[in-house]
């Protein structure tokens, strides 16, 4: 099983650019089998999570072809069922493709994509929205079918402002007859980027980025071409990464106003942040002082970055609560930290992190994505070797993690 072997205690410093956005690209790509034609997408990141996503829409029936830094994807037709469990699990974002075949055939069938480490991931909300739009559904067997003969638009409520859910229903919503009213949406990046697409693509797509998002149905929508957002967490976390090593870095390709809810929060920790364009400088200084958060759906401190900020918590100065309140089960990381030298206390969804003096490397592994890029963070601070297992989950969402630290003077090394 691979692993990233890191020597601690190297100062960052110098210049990462970060690529698309992972959490873009997927709900872009699933859109793309609502058009006729073909649509190519540029600053698609190369991850796991897209290569399965790639192949998850090749077996629907689409033509993915890589150019470049694009993906040209068309889908005359395309198949309407995903049957197998393995291809929903290793991609909980397979979820994704409901609402545009839903939409464009009038039935899907998937595997339910089951849980994952962080959490249970129902898709409730998901089910919901397309039964509101006259999608039949039925569950069984360990799969959900969705049916119609035509969607109409209606009005949705979401219980929770799903990011996943606001995906689904905006796609499904975008053929169907009529206008649907989307309330309490999501109004991540994310979700702009995707009603953007859409729009570009013939959609009627206004108010995504706000909590009601309404959406006027059309008959067909085109393929285009679109460049996918930068990757907003990627970003953040070679800013906590260049903070716990006290180093000064910047970061390229990013939209700093994306980042607000990240860089306000390392400013408070006395991390000096600037801000570009399109780039933002980080400016680590010895002092940094334990900082509480609580992860919200944006503009809140997002979820996705709760364990990369804990690790850059675990050497502050005092005592910080981190609380998270998306997911169920989204401390797995914490334990390894404590094998670190981290003083981490956890009750329920809260964590009470002590800050300590230093870290020494240990052997530990990652259990989820996020989790395995805070075991990252930790090692780059730690007094001797770190080896972290596991690190597939690493490669789901960063591309190259090792090269680029690297480059900004890490010592990692990737062992098969
Ligand atoms: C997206 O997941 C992201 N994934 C996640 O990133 C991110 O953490 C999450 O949004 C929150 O920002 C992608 O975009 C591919 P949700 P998603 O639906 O859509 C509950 C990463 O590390 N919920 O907003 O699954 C759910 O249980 C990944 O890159 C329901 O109850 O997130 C959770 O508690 C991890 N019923 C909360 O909502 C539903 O039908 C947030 O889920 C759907 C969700």
């Amino acid at each position: 099983m691979p692993s990233f072997v890191v020597s601690g205690q190297k100062r960052l410093s110098g210049k990462v650019s970060v690529g698309g956005s992972k959490n873009s690209a997927l709900p872009i790509m699933a859109a793309s089998l609502l058009a006729q034609g073909c649509s190519t997408i540029y600053d698609v990141p190369a991850l796991l999570d897209i290569q399965n996503m790639t192949d998850l829409l090749t077996c629907l029936g689409a033509s993915v072809e890589k150019s470049g830094s694009g993906f040209s994807i068309c889908c005359q037709k395309p198949l309407c069922d995903i049957s197998s469990y393995e291809t929903v699990s290793r991609l909980r974002a397979s979820v994704l493709v409901m609402g545009p075949l839903l939409a464009r055939c009038g039935r899907v069938k998937i595997s339910m994509p089951g849980g994952c480490q962080i959490g249970s991931r129902p898709v409730d909300l998901h089910i919901k929205g397309m039964q509101a739009l006259g999608a039949k559904i039925t569950q069984g067997h360990g799969f959900i079918e969705a049916r119609c003969k035509s969607l109409t638009g209606t009005k949705i409520y979401l219980d929770f402002p799903s990011v996943g859910a606001t995906e689904n229903l905006m796609m499904a919503a975008s053929l169907a007859k009529g206008q649907t009213i989307i309330e309490n949406a999501a109004v991540e990046p994310e979700i702009v980027d995707l009603a953007n697409y859409i729009n570009l693509m013939g959609g009627k797509i206004v108010g995504a980025g706000t909590g009601t998002i309404r959406i006027t149905g059309v008959t067909e929508l085109n393929g285009q071409t679109h460049t996918v957002i930068p990757d907003r967490i990627e970003a953040g976390t070679y800013a906590a990464a260049a903070a716990i090593t006290r180093g000064r870095i910047q970061i390229d390709n990013v939209v700093p106003d994306h980042l607000k809810p990240i860089t306000s929060k390392l400013r408070e920790v006395g991390i000096a942040v600037t801000e570009g364009d399109s780039h933002i400088i980080v400016d680590a200084s010895d002092k940094q002082k334990a900082t509480d958060i609580k992860t919200l759906p944006y503009p809140g401190f997002p979820t996705d970055m709760q364990a990369p900020y804990s690790s850059l918590m675990s050497i502050a100065e005092g005592t910080s609560m981190v609380i998270e309140t998306i997911f169920e089960n989204r401390f797995l990381h914490m334990p390894e930290l404590v094998r670190m030298g981290a003083h981490v206390k956890i009750e329920g969804r809260t964590a009470v992190i002590e800050g300590t003096k230093k870290l020494s490397g240990a052997k530990v592994k990652a259990t989820d994505l996020r989790a395995g890029a805070a075991l990252v963070i930790a090692a780059l601070a730690a007094e001797g070797d770190t080896e972290i297992g596991e690190i597939e989950h690493i490669d789901r969402g960063y591309s190259e993690m090792d090269r680029k630290l690297t480059a900004l003077g890490a010592d990692i090394v990737r062992k098969d």
